[in-house]
């Protein structure tokens, strides 16, 4: 029967809906059903009950032990998941939860891809799953910054000078361990869960995406909701039983205290580069310039001052104050000969007030105490001048490099395990960066954390608003790859014409 466009839409758009919709019946009897019934698919096409469109609930099954761990382990605190061996253990459930849920997810947009399944009207359905998947990366190496282990000061630097590259150093600083705490808790999870209520609610409404091509056979079914669960409770206990057998790696983390005790030397070299505003945090430039804090303040004369402040000694600081400008000069050279210098008895005498201040800030660091004074100039639990003190040292890096996790080594994907083969896998998903620094040649590159950025900011962009760009959404209709996916059903003919409601907007 002929009926105006703006009439076809609406039946099919009503008859798409009831196909998820429970019986009226039952909704009344119990509350419960009433949620079920509306929650639920109903009807789905013959290939809906496939592995292959459960894989949309087993990412829900993933983000749920995501929340339900995570939540137990912003509870319970750093020491009870780096000691507690509960806490050990619902650690590596997390993190396992992690690599399951990136597989399922990106088996998820193989799915969606090769079917086409972003075809409209469900081309919002991928932009809001695309979105997820986007924030899923972020969210995982803010994870791993809040773990408390070297790994986290290793990837909170190298991720600082990711995001300062990309403009948004001042709004995401995982350096801030508070920030990131309220991003990967709060924030991010939010946003995610958000998301997920927009692509759920959706596609729900328009239901499994009939096949592309008429001849494709296929019959409306019941949607078999007890496979879904055995499948979800599967990979459950898959998680649990390897996160059970293969703990999350811990390393300690580098402490100011083991650099000054190790190499005295290196000490007091990196301190004289903050006290003459040469080293590279003083120095940092990287498109933004987000370390605008004094070096000199905030390394030298704060910890000092305080030093002296407790202890009554002569005032070294004040006395450098007061020198002519050539004086202190040639003070921070002496200073710099005697950091470099094998043999200090030279220097046993001198009342040179920076070779002074060293002789005070180094065996304060050695004890520990310079690291603490360090953490009080930052009003919240912010690592920033710690973790920048201990770039400009270079042990972090050293530290990297000896485990086979430095970013030319592509170690972010290895994690703190020195190889991709063993368990648990460090974050594999990282590996596209690794490649486009190295094609690029970005690692040599002063601009390289910001040109990685903006490489990387446009891959996301056409991968999210990939539904919406001419001819390359027709790719995965010229590959036709879907009946891999849906030729594993062998439905007859439907009885009767199903709504197709996609056919009219594409036309
Ligand atoms: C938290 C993450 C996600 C969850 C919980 C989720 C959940 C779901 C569910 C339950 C469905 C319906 C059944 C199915 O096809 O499995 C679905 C469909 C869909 N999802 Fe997702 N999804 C997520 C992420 C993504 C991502 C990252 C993408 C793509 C970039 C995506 C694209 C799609 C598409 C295109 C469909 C429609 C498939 C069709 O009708 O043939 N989703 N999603
Ligand atoms: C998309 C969801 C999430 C992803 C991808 C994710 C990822 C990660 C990763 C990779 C780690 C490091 C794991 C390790 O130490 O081995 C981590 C740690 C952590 N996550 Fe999540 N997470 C998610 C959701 C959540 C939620 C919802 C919370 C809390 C409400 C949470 C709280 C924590 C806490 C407290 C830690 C530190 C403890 C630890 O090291 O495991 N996460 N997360």
């Amino acid at each position: 029967m002929w009926l105006p466009l703006h009439t076809r839409r609406y039946v099919r758009y009503s008859e798409a809906m009831d196909e998820n919709q429970g019986s009226p019946k039952e909704e009344r009897a119990n509350a419960f059903k009433t949620l079920i019934g509306k929650v639920y698919f109903h009807r789905v096409p013959s290939y809906g009950n496939t592995i292959f469109y459960s894989l949309g609930f087993l990412a829900l099954t993933c983000l749920t032990v995501l929340v339900v761990t995570g939540i137990t382990l912003a509870f319970m605190g750093q020491t009870w998941w780096l000691t507690n061996p509960w806490g050990i253990y619902v650690r590596s459930v997390h993190l396992w939860t992690v690599q399951a849920f990136i597989i399922v997810l990106l088996a998820h947009i193989l799915v969606g891809f090769m079917t086409s399944g972003f075809r409209p009207p469900r081309r919002m359905v991928w932009v809001f799953g695309a979105t997820i998947f986007c924030l899923v990366l972020i969210q995982t190496e803010f994870g791993y910054g809040l773990r408390g282990d070297f790994s986290s000061q290793y990837r909170a630097v190298s991720g600082a000078d990711f995001w300062n590259g990309a403009h948004l150093g001042y709004w995401l600083n995982p350096l801030n361990y508070t920030q990131a705490f309220a991003l990967h808790v709060a924030i991010i999870p939010f946003a995610i869960f958000a998301l997920f209520i927009a692509h759920y609610l959706l596609e729900h409404t328009y239901g499994i995406a009939r096949p592309y091509r008429k001849d494709v056979p296929y019959t409306m079914v019941a949607a078999n909701h007890r496979i879904l669960f055995l499948r979800g409770g599967v990979l459950v206990a898959l998680i649990l039983a390897l996160a059970a057998l293969f703990h999350s790696p811990y390393v300690a983390p580098v402490r100011i205290a083991d650099v000054a005790r190790k190499d005295p030397g290196l000490m007091m070299t990196t301190l004289l580069a903050e006290f003459d505003r040469t080293s590279d945090t003083a120095t940092y430039f990287d498109s933004i310039d987000p370390y605008t804090f004094d070096t000199r303040q905030v390394y030298i004369t704060a910890p000092y001052e305080q030093y002296i402040l407790d202890n009554g000694n002569q005032d070294a600081w004040a006395a450098f104050e007061n020198e002519p400008a050539d004086l202190q000069q040639a003070d921070l050279q002496q200073a710099e000969a005697y950091a470099n210098a094998t043999d200090t008895s030279a220097f046993a005498s001198s009342t040179n007030p920076v070779i002074v201040m060293l002789n005070t800030l180094v065996p304060m660091a050695q004890g520990g105490l310079y690291e603490s004074l360090l953490n009080q100039e930052n009003p919240t639990a912010n690592n920033t001048y710690v973790l920048r003190f201990l770039d400009d040292t270079g042990a972090l890096h050293a530290k990297a490099a000896s485990l086979d996790m430095s970013t030319a080594e592509w170690g972010m994907a290895k994690d703190e395990t020195g190889s991709v083969f063993k368990l648990p896998p460090g974050s594999w998903w990282l590996l596209p960066l690794g490649m486009i620094n190295s094609a690029f040649g970005l690692l040599s590159n002063p601009y390289g954390d910001r040109d990685a950025a903006v490489i990387l900011g446009l891959i996301m962009l056409l991968f999210v608003a990939f539904p919406y760009i001419p001819y390359v959404n027709r790719l995965p209709k010229l590959l036709h790859l879907a009946p891999f996916i849906w030729g594993r059903t062998q439905g007859k003919r439907p009885r009767q014409a199903e709504p197709e409601n996609e056919r009219a907007d594409t036309a």
